[in-house]
């Protein structure tokens, strides 16, 4: 009843959001998928926020601040920073941009803990996530693709064929079921992500269109 009463006088936090109409996409699929390049593709297209937690981390990481030298450590083995800290940090930025036409979320969620928390901050939001789509890549193009950026990414993940394995490892034990989370909710789809850049572009603006 006082939810009810606050909806319709449009009071508190939620309702700023809860009947804009958003779409909220998660990018998924393992390191070196394409994610990001893809992510930058849709946001020109559509406009919406891209959230890249691979990226905010980066960027702490750069300042020297607490939190990036906690990540660090992580990073430099090709580990998952824990739940707590990458949940907090996403939560964060997602806070901060509460005026979008949608988000995409790319390299998060990594853990079944971090979608169900990533559910929560959507319905705090009056939101949900509409679309989960996967790139799906074979591991030895991931491991070639990824060496490649390393030459110019700066990255110290992005060069040691190892860690670059590990995150791999990583992805295969922690990061898949988040598929299969998702697709109970009936939002996941799977896109071929080899080929040319625009070709993989068009298969993903074709599935988003439909939403
Ligand atoms: O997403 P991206 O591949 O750029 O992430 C780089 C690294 O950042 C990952 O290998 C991992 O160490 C860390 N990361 C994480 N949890 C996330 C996103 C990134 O631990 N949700
Ligand atoms: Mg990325």
């Amino acid at each position: 009843m006082i939810e009810w009463f606050k909806r319709l006088f449009g009071i508190g936090t939620n309702s700023l959001n809860a009947d804009k109409l958003m779409v909220n996409i998660i990018l998924f699929g393992p390191p070196g998928s394409g994610k990001g390049t893809q992510a930058a593709k849709l946001v020109e297209k559509y406009g919406f926020l891209h959230i890249s937690t691979g990226d905010l981390f980066r960027y702490e990481m750069g300042n020297d601040t607490p939190l990036g030298l906690e990540a660090k450590s992580f990073i430099e083995k090709g580990e998952l920073v824990p739940d707590s800290i990458t949940i907090g940090m996403l939560k964060n930025k997602v806070e901060a941009n509460p005026d979008v036409k949608g988000y995409i979320f790319d390299g998060f969620p990594r853990t079944i803990d971090q979608s169900k928390a990533l559910d929560e901050l959507m319905a705090g939001l009056g939101q949900s996530i509409n679309l989960l789509i996967a790139l799906s890549v074979d591991d030895e193009e991931i491991i070639s693709r990824i060496l490649q950026r390393g030459k110019t990414s700066g990255r110290a993940d992005d060069n040691d064929e190892s860690i670059i394995r590990n995150r791999i490892n990583v992805y295969n034990e922690n990061t898949r079921q988040v598929y299969d989370y998702y697709d109970a909710k009936k939002v996941s789809q799977s896109v071929d992500g080899l080929g040319g850049i625009e070709d993989i572009f068009a298969r993903l603006t074709s599935v988003i269109d439909q939403v």
